[in-house]
């Protein structure tokens, strides 16, 4: 199977790194298709695959293409493409807010796989939602599905609309923990912990081990916990991040 990976920037570069590593895909089957001189140069010289700059260099051999450029590129993208792509290559779009519909309409293809990941799957602990369109067989799911495991877990969903849900989730939620656990450190500190107290103190309260034993062992709140929970209250925080999508 050819795979080829349209845009080498974050993106492209770790799915790429991350299909190598995992030995899913040989480096003689992996092609990049990067507009930039400059970074073209700089990724051929990473044994990541084959680098391109031209379209029709690399794109009609290939069975399966991720497209992985800005969403604000695409149009462009679409356009320099659409008269050499085949009704039997799979595309797999991870451009945020890009629709199947508009990349079946502006390509001309019908197999359009939809994933929305986050940024820690540049680090392999990443969580990715997908959907697909029907004609989408089954045996190409799976193999979509075993390449995006490879940056972290991969589910897939029916409805589209999940995807848009997935990015106020899974997209922003390593943003919103990270100036949550913030917000704790500096509170600590201001409280009179040192620096590496106060860091060692939010980073082993906030394992995930940690804030499961929570739901475990301790259902119901009490004390301090309770008084926080009523500062904080959950169904707000939950009302925002359904407001986020
Ligand atoms: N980063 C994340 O954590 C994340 C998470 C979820 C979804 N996404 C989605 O993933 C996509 C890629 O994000 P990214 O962070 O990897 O962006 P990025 O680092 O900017 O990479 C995009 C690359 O595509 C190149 N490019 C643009 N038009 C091209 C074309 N016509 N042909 C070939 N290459 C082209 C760009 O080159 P130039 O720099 O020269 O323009 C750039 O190197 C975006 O659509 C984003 O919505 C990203």
């Amino acid at each position: 199977m050819k795979i080829l990976i349209i845009g080498g920037g974050n993106m492209g570069q770790t799915y790429a790194t991350s299909f190598l590593h995992a030995h899913i895909v040989k480096p003689e089957e992996m092609m990049i298709l990067e507009k930039s001189a400059t970074k073209a140069a700089e990724l051929s010289h990473q044994n990541i695959g084959t680098v391109h700059e031209l379209p029709h260099d690399c794109l009609p051999a290939a069975d399966l293409i991720i497209l992985a450029v800005k969403p604000q590129d695409a149009p462009q993208l679409f356009e320099m493409i659409r008269h050499m792509v085949d009704p039997q290559q799979v595309f797999l779009s991870i451009m945020a807010g890009i629709k199947i519909e508009t990349i079946r309409a502006l390509l001309g293809v019908n197999k359009v796989i939809r994933a929305m990941p986050n940024l820690p799957a540049q680090i392999g602990m990443g969580m990715t939602v997908f959907t697909s369109s029907d004609e989408v067989t089954r045996i190409e799911l799976v193999m979509v599905q075993n390449l995006l495991n490879t940056t972290g877990k991969a589910i897939y969903v029916e409805k589209e609309s999940l995807l848009d849900a997935a990015t106020a989730i899974s997209g922003s939620g390593p943003a919103y923990v990270f100036y949550c656990m913030q917000a704790f450190i500096d509170a600590a500190e201001r409280m009179g912990f040192t620096a590496p107290e106060a860091e060692l103190l939010t980073l082993q309260t906030f394992k995930e081990p940690s804030i499961c034993s929570i739901k475990m062992i301790s259902p119901a709140m009490n004390g301090s916990t309770r008084s926080l929970q009523e500062v904080v209250r959950p169904r707000p925080l939950c009302n925002i991040l359904m407001k986020i999508r």
